[in-house]
């Protein structure tokens, strides 16, 4: 039932998931499409058969995964015609709702999720909702499926704008953070290379120490600071900007764009 798979626009995103997916022998059969087929050559060696022919891909698979951006959905589905009958569906079109799917394919099963771009090493943040007529076995699969790409959690559908303006667009604020670390290393001498490669091993270690439940965030700063120490003068400059503010304002922006974006779907 879940035996083949294709992946509609196979980018950025929807490459990385064949590389990953193929690999991992997830499906017996991969199938990956796009327009210009020379930039997606390199799935060949993991076995992943390419097409630039989305109506025999479709036909051709029980699951199919929609990785083309939002502009191009429309045109995507509509030209597959009833191909896609009740075949379950996968989109990760950012503001794209269920609704709007299930009108060009209204039989098939629609997963709607947002994944980020660390799904690039496997460590995707994703989230996910089900149109009503989802079985449990496509729950089953859909949830195994986003825990091969990184970490995935089911939600509302009425959640996922915020998910996308926090975790969908978390890397680029990630990307700032440890860009500001980097200069700050450069500011007190250390080397370029050096600096860049502590601060993204700051992120992850950091990041693995919480994720991981070996300490809350609290406690990591708990046992860096000690009275009239170095951290402390640190995080007391730290305190004085407007970072916790300006984060929660980033999010919050990014989310109300998601929701003005998403009625062009409605
Ligand atoms: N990038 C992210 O961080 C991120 C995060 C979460 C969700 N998303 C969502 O994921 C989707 C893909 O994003 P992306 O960054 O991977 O974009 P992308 O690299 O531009 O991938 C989209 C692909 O769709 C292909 N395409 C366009 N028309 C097609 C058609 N008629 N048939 C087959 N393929 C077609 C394009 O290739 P050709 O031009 O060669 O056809 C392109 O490679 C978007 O909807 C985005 O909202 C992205």
């Amino acid at each position: 039932m879940y035996r083949s798979m294709c992946i509609i626009g196979a980018g950025v995103i929807g490459g990385a998931v064949a590389r990953i997916l193929a690999r991992k022998r997830f499906v017996d059969r991969l199938i990956a499409t796009r327009r210009n087929l020379d930039k997606i050559r390199y799935l060949e060696k993991y076995g992943v058969v390419i097409t630039d022919d989305n109506v025999w891909a479709v036909e051709n698979s029980d699951v199919v995964f929609l990785s083309v951006k939002p502009t191009n959905v429309g045109e995507v589905l509509s030209g597959l015609g009833g191909a896609l009958g009740d075949k379950l569906l996968i989109s990760v079109v950012a503001g794209v709702p269920i609704s709007y799917l299930r009108r060009y394919a209204p039989d098939a099963r629609v997963v709607r999720a947002m994944p980020n771009l660390c799904l690039l090493v496997g460590e995707s943040f994703t989230v996910y909702c089900f149109s009503d007529n989802v079985s449990e076995a496509d729950r089953d699969f859909v949830s195994s499926l986003f825990q091969a790409l990184g970490m995935a959690y089911e939600v509302d559908e009425g959640m996922l704008n915020a998910y996308t303006g926090y975790t969908g667009s978390g890397p680029a604020y990630i990307a700032i953070f440890i860009e500001a670390l980097f200069y700050a290393g450069l500011k007190v001498g250390i080397p370029r290379d050096i600096s860049l490669a502590a601060a993204a091993q700051l992120a992850i270690g950091t990041g693995r120490l919480i994720r991981d439940g070996k300490m809350h965030y609290s406690e990591v700063k708990e046992r860096v600071v000690t009275p009239a120490g170095t951290t402390i003068e640190g995080i007391f400059e730290l305190e004085s900007t407007d970072m916790r503010r300006g984060l929660m304002k980033a999010v919050e922006k990014a989310t109300r764009r998601g929701d003005e974006l998403s009625r062009l779907f409605k």
